[in-house]
């Protein structure tokens, strides 16, 4: 019954008014990288007894969601060798009323799919999420992560059926940082644990870095840009994009960041001649060889020659905003000792048409801030994603 009441309780605090109390900051360090592994993670100890699980850091979606056992459905469709055993909750932590108001905005967040109470099971609140390579069905489980030394009672998804269903996975999950109102840093905000709506995350080139959560960063040389909401994304608006300066397409096409994608991917329309002013920039002596892992690949003598052959890119949004991309934030150097490019067609993704979805590749060696706070978006080159001075810690 004790812990009957906790999660009532639990649940009830999650709907209450923010008290901001003294500033503060979490920082974890962040695991991964953008080849071969295709994630930039962090670990975080859930449940009871507290067990290390793998997230994926993904601003692009609101819900945070493990593979789950369910304790009465198991796990139908989880990856088939985890990482590390599936999260196996008791249905007390499952017990959420679908009628609730926490599962109520949950529906609202997740849009689409989510429009009804499922009567079939009215004391547990389902969900599905569509992304753009698969689906997840599960319900909402409240149970402890810790961050650091003590535990809290967070909301997150029992995923308890994913498709298409893999054999293994670098990730046994996903850490949703979207614009939602039940996500996960809203409720950390609740437990007081930050008094500050902002996420920071710089992805190492070489791996790693770190992720952070309500800091201020007093940092020099921050591009800012109003952030604009573009459907369900964090976006600086319209960008064109240029090659050494020179504008590839006339018209610009909405940006977004998203931190849940491995690589850039641009419209077929500008990146057919993005491709071509590739081309024609490395010359005539070095075509194109074929690559297992990226479809636009060259092979060069050194790494020097790549830098001295591939000019930067740059997205200019408005106002003169711009973003720099150099040459090694839109290469990969692959296995095969092959320079790709690591922005892909957006043919390949649903509505990759309309927007340019910016990814880690992009971005890493860089620290990009999202500021809900104050309503912007921040980004500032910081080689080997050294920690800046937080303005404090926790
Ligand atoms: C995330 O939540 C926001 C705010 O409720 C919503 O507008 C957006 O559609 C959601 N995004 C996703 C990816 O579900
Ligand atoms: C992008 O995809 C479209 C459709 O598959 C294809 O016609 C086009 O050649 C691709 N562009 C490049 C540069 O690979």
């Amino acid at each position: 019954m004790a812990a009957m009441w906790s999660l009532i309780i639990a649940l009830l605090l999650l709907l209450l008014p923010l008290v901001p109390s003294s500033s503060s900051a979490i920082t974890l360090p962040l695991h991964g990288n953008v080849y071969p592994v295709g994630h930039y993670y962090v670990t975080m100890k859930i449940g009871n007894p507290p067990m290390p699980y793998f997230l994926d850091i993904d601003t692009g979606s609101n819900l945070t969601w493990l593979e789950c056992k369910h304790p009465q459905l198991g796990c139908q469709h989880c990856t088939q060798h985890p990482k590390h055993p599936h999260y196996s909750p008791q249905l007390i932590n499952l017990k959420v009323e679908c009628n609730n108001k926490y599962c109520d905005a949950l529906r609202k967040d997740l849009a689409g799919g989510n429009p009804i109470c499922q009567h079939k099971k009215p004391h547990q609140c389902h969900y599905n999420i569509q992304y753009v390579d698969g689906t997840s069905d599960g319900v909402v489980s409240f149970d402890m992560i810790s961050l650091g030394e003590n535990g809290k009672s967070i909301a997150f998804g029992c995923g308890y059926s994913q498709q298409p269903q893999k054999e293994t996975s670098p990730v046994d999950g996903v850490l949703g940082l979207g614009m939602g109102t039940v996500g996960f840093v809203p409720q950390l905000m609740l437990h007081k644990m930050i008094t500050k709506n902002i996420i920071g995350h710089c992805l190492g080139k070489d791996g790693g870095g770190y992720l952070s959560f309500g800091e201020q960063f007093h940092l020099g040389g921050i591009t800012w840009a109003p952030m604009r909401k573009y459907e369900l994304f964090y976006s600086p608006g319209q960008a064109s994009l240029h090659l050494n300066g020179q504008q590839i397409y006339k018209h610009g096409v909405n940006a977004v960041f998203d931190s849940g994608s491995t690589y850039t991917y641009i419209p077929a329309r500008i990146y057919n001649p993005f491709v071509l002013k590739v081309q024609d920039m490395i010359g005539s002596s070095h075509r194109e060889v074929h690559d297992d892992d990226l479809p636009h690949c060259w092979k060069f003598k050194s790494i020097h020659e790549v830098q001295r052959l591939f000019k930067p890119l740059s997205l200019q949004f408005h106002n003169k905003i711009a973003m720099h991309i150099p040459a090694m934030n839109y290469l990969i150097h692959t296995r095969s000792n092959n320079w790709c490019l690591a922005i892909l067609n957006g043919t390949q993704i649903p509505d990759g048409d309309r927007r340019i979805l910016i990814g880690d590749a992009t971005m890493r060696d860089m620290l990009v801030i999202y500021d809900n706070q104050h309503g912007r978006l921040g980004w500032v080159h910081q080689p080997q994603c050294t920690r800046p001075h937080p303005a404090s810690r926790l």
